[in-house]
């Protein structure tokens, strides 16, 4: 298999882990949370805590996948200066959004958030519905302008770069 081969390999690996991944908090976020919240907070938070276990799963596996061939497409093209460069904001971009999910997805919630969030489902399920829905939110759109600023600039558009 040459370079281009390989990148191309690789960059379809990277698309379909980002395609279920992102996808997944676009349905987590416009779909499910909005439905939890009809449901009534208390008894839409247990529900949704059953059903977005499944998808955590999911993330897990797509964010690795996705970290990997991204650093693995970088480590092949000898890349690595991009990250000096703010023309190349969307590979900075993608390094953010898979930090924060990592981070969210591997240490934050296993180890505090889901503690957290479990006794302010308890106290207060309105208020831990709304902050759901923000976080989710905000990193959907995080997610969104990264995946448009990462298609148009690895195919010539860097928006002011
Ligand atoms: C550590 C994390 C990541 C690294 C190192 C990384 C790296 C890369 C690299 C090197 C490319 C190819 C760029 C080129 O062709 O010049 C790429 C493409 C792309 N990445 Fe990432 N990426 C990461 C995470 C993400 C995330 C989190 C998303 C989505 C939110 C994402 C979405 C995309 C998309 C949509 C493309 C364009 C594919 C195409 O149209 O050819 N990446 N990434």
């Amino acid at each position: 298999m040459n370079l281009a081969e390989e990148l191309a390999l690789a960059r379809a690996v990277h698309v379909l882990a980002v395609v279920l991944w992102i996808g997944g908090v676009g349905l987590v976020t416009l779909v499910l949370l909005p439905a939890a919240r009809a449901r009534g907070a208390a008894e839409g938070l247990r529900w949704f805590h059953a059903v977005e276990r499944r998808f955590a799963r999911q993330a897990r596996v797509t964010t690795l996948a996705a970290g990997a061939s991204g650093f693995w497409m970088l480590a092949r093209m000898d890349a690595w200066w991009r990250y000096a460069e703010p023309a190349w904001w969307w590979i900075h971009a993608m390094t953010l959004v898979w930090l924060v999910f990592t981070v969210m997805l591997f240490v934050a919630e296993p180890l505090i958030l889901d503690r957290r969030l479990r006794s302010l489902a308890r106290a207060d399920p309105e208020r831990a519905l709304r902050l759901l829905l923000l976080l989710h939110r905000a990193l959907l759109l995080l997610s969104l302008v990264t995946v448009a600023g990462a298609v148009a600039g690895a195919h010539g558009w860097s928006f002011g770069g």
